[in-house]
């Protein structure tokens, strides 16, 4: 293989890493602001040393000899970003808290990129989220994330976001059946947007029952992944 081809094909590989790493480091930092207000509701502080320790050990044990110093060196330049977050976190005044949306992910959606990608397109489910996250913070709101292949846990998970400004939903399959996840839409009093990245009224007969859209506030199918950002822009403005 030519030398040329052979640089093309390695930095390929990097871009696609880079594009798994980096949804991966939003969300860890996301997580760990999250992990500093449950200290502040707690009375504990932003500084656990001995955990710290703990994740700088973990990280040289799963780098392995050849990278183990390097991996500390990651990880604790990770932990200094995620402590200044932490602080931040910590500090804001409860008062200005922002909104909150919950973003519910049903069956197969964790196979986003991987799956029919003909159909849904080559973004994973954590792209996507971190898409949604960046657009969450221009509109100044939170998201927290949530997925399942499991119909109880997401009616769990709609009943855990019963206080959020706002919910969206694409339930996958369980859409065109679910009647335990409609109650739970019905029972909480959170406007919820059912979300399709498909339109699913072009597709099989079958799609275009939904047991959900009767008892939700719209239904965006059919723009891909940017059906989630305009779900977030309905809610976040209110509407
Ligand atoms: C989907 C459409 C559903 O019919 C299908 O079962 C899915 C994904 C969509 O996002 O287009 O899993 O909800």
């Amino acid at each position: 293989m030519p030398q040329n081809d052979k640089l093309d094909e390695l930095r390929k590989t990097i871009d696609e890493i880079d594009r798994q790493l980096i949804p991966l480091f939003v969300r860890r930092m996301e997580i760990s602001e999250r992990v500093a207000e449950v200290k502040k509701e707690t009375g504990l502080p932003v500084l656990d040393a001995e955990r710290e320790k703990q994740i700088v050990g973990r990280a040289i044990s799963i780098a392995g000899t050849d990278f183990g110093g390097d991996a500390a060196a990651l990880m604790r330049a990770i932990l200094s970003l995620s402590r200044a977050r932490q602080e931040k976190a910590f500090d804001r005044d409860d008062g200005r808290k922002k909104p909150k949306i919950t973003v519910i992910n049903g069956p197969n959606l964790n196979m986003l990129g991987r799956r029919e990608p003909e159909k849904y397109g080559s973004m994973s489910l954590e792209q996507i989220n971190a898409m949604i996250l960046s657009e969450a913070d221009m509109l100044g709101v939170e998201c927290d994330f949530f997925q399942s292949n499991v119909e109880g846990e997401l009616v769990t998970a709609i009943q855990n976001a019963a206080e959020a400004k706002g919910i969206i939903l694409n339930a996958g399959a369980y859409t065109h059946y679910s009647v335990a996840i409609r109650d739970a839409i019905a029972a909480v009093g959170a406007p919820v947007i059912e979300v399709h990245l498909t339109n699913v009224h072009a597709r099989e007969e079958f799609r275009r029952t939904s047991m959900l859209s009767a008892v939700c506030k719209g239904v965006i199918a059919g723009f891909g992944p940017y059906g989630y950002v305009l779900a977030l822009r309905a809610l976040a403005g209110g509407g």
